[in-house]
C-alpha cells in the first residue's frame, strides 16, 4: 500500500515547494497610519506645524519610523542661512507658497519607509522653485514636468506658485511614491487652512521612466519648466525632457562631475546641480547666472535598472539605498 502513497507524497512536497518558490513575496503591509497625538494638527498652518515639531517627542511621534526628520526638514526659514540662502534670502513668494503646502502629509510615508533618500531636503525643494519660477511668467498655463517627482510636494508647491492656469506633471519609476503622490495631492489637508489651489490647475502624476516621459503625457515644447529629481551623468541624458521644453523654457538638474570621490556609494554621484535654458536651436545652455552648486544625488533609476514592482526586492533596494544617502 504504501508503495502507492509514497510517490504521491513526494509529488505533493515538490509541489508545494515550487509554488513557494514561484509564487511573489505577499506585498510588505503598510504600517498602521499614526495616532493623531503623532502628527502635526490639523487643518494645517505652516505655524501650527513648528509649533508642533519644536514641542513634540519625536522619538516617541516617530516610534518605528526609520527616518525621523529633523526640524530643518520644515523650518523654511532656516533655509535662509543655509548653503542655498544667498539665492533664497529674498524670494518670499517662493517661501509663501511652499510655506502653504503641508510638508508633513507629504513626507510622512517616507518616514516610515526609509526613504530620505527619495525626496529632496527642503533647502532643496525652495532653490529649485526659485530657479523655475521665471519660466512660469511667460505662460497662460505654466506647465512644470517634475521628472523623479517622488511624493508629490514640488508639484503641489508649483501649482501655488505659478497660479492660475499651472499645470503640474510628475513621473517616477516608484509605483508606490506614485501612489502617494496622487493621494497627497487629493487630500484636503495637503494645503494650508484658508488657502485654496488657484483656478484651472490640473495636476497628473504618472509611473515611468522620468528621463522620457511620452508624448502621450506631454507634446514637444509643452513644459515651461522641467525639475530632473535624479542625478544623471550628463546633459546627453536629458534628451527625452529637453524634448518637451519650450525654447526659452527652464531646466534644473544635477550633473554628475567627471571625476568622484572615492566615498560615493553606488547609485549616488557627486554632482553640480545646474539651471539650464533651452536655446532657439534646441540645445540646453546652462544660465549665467547658474552658480552651479555641489550637491550629492541619486543617480537616474530607469526601467532596466529599476526591478518592476512586484518584487520584494525593489523595497530592499531602496531600503539599503536610503541608509547610505543624503541628498542635499
Ligand atoms: C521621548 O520619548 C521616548 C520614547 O517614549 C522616551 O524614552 C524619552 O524619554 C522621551 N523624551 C522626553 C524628553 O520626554
Amino acid at each position: 500500500m504504501h508503495r502507492r502513497w509514497l510517490p504521491m507524497a513526494c509529488l505533493f512536497v515538490a509541489t508545494t515547494l515550487l509554488w513557494r518558490l514561484t509564487s511573489p513575496p505577499p506585498p510588505a503591509a503598510d504600517p498602521p497610519p499614526p495616532s493623531p497625538r503623532r502628527r502635526p494638527p490639523l487643518p494645517y498652518t505652516y505655524a501650527s506645524t513648528l509649533e508642533w515639531l519644536r514641542t513634540a517627542n519625536l522619538s516617541e511621534a516617530l516610534a518605528g519610523a526609520s527616518w525621523r526628520p529633523s526640524l530643518d526638514e520644515f523650518d523654511l526659514d532656516a533655509a535662509r542661512h543655509g548653503k542655498w540662502g544667498a539665492w533664497l534670502r529674498d524670494d518670499e513668494p517662493v517661501f509663501a507658497a511652499a510655506k502653504a503646502v503641508n510638508r508633513w502629509l507629504f513626507l510622512e510615508p517616507l518616514f516610515y519607509s526609509g526613504g530620505r533618500g527619495s525626496t529632496a531636503a527642503a533647502p532643496m525643494h525652495l532653490y529649485i522653485l526659485h530657479a523655475l519660477r521665471p519660466a512660469a511668467a511667460a505662460s497662460r498655463t505654466p506647465t512644470l514636468l517634475d521628472a523623479g517627482c517622488g511624493v508629490g510636494f514640488l508639484l503641489q508647491a508649483w501649482l501655488l506658485l505659478a497660479g492660475e492656469g499651472a499645470r503640474a506633471v510628475g513621473v517616477d519609476i516608484d509605483s508606490r511614491a506614485v501612489a502617494a503622490a496622487r493621494r497627497h495631492l487629493s487630500s484636503a489637508h495637503a494645503l494650508a487652512a484658508g488657502v485654496a489651489r488657484p483656478r484651472r490647475t490640473r495636476v497628473e502624476v504618472r509611473r515611468g521612466d522620468a528621463l522620457a516621459p511620452p508624448p502621450t503625457l506631454l507634446r514637444d515644447g509643452e513644459a515651461d519648466a522641467v525639475n530632473v529629481g535624479l542625478a544623471v551623468e550628463g546633459v546627453g541624458a536629458l534628451r527625452g525632457l529637453r524634448r518637451v521644453l519650450r525654447v526659452g523654457g527652464r531646466l534644473a538638474a544635477p550633473l554628475c562631475a567627471a571625476a568622484q570621490p572615492a566615498d560615493v556609494p553606488a547609485g549616488m554621484c557627486v554632482a553640480r546641480f545646474t539651471v539650464m535654458s533651452k536655446g532657439e536651436d534646441g540645445e540646453l545652455y546652462p544660465l549665467p547666472s547658474d552658480p552651479g552648486v555641489e550637491v550629492r544625488f541619486i543617480k537616474a533609476m530607469t526601467p532596466e535598472t529599476f526591478p518592476p514592482p512586484e518584487l520584494e526586492l525593489q523595497r530592499k533596494l531602496k531600503r539599503a539605498m536610503a541608509h547610505r544617502l543624503i541628498v542635499s
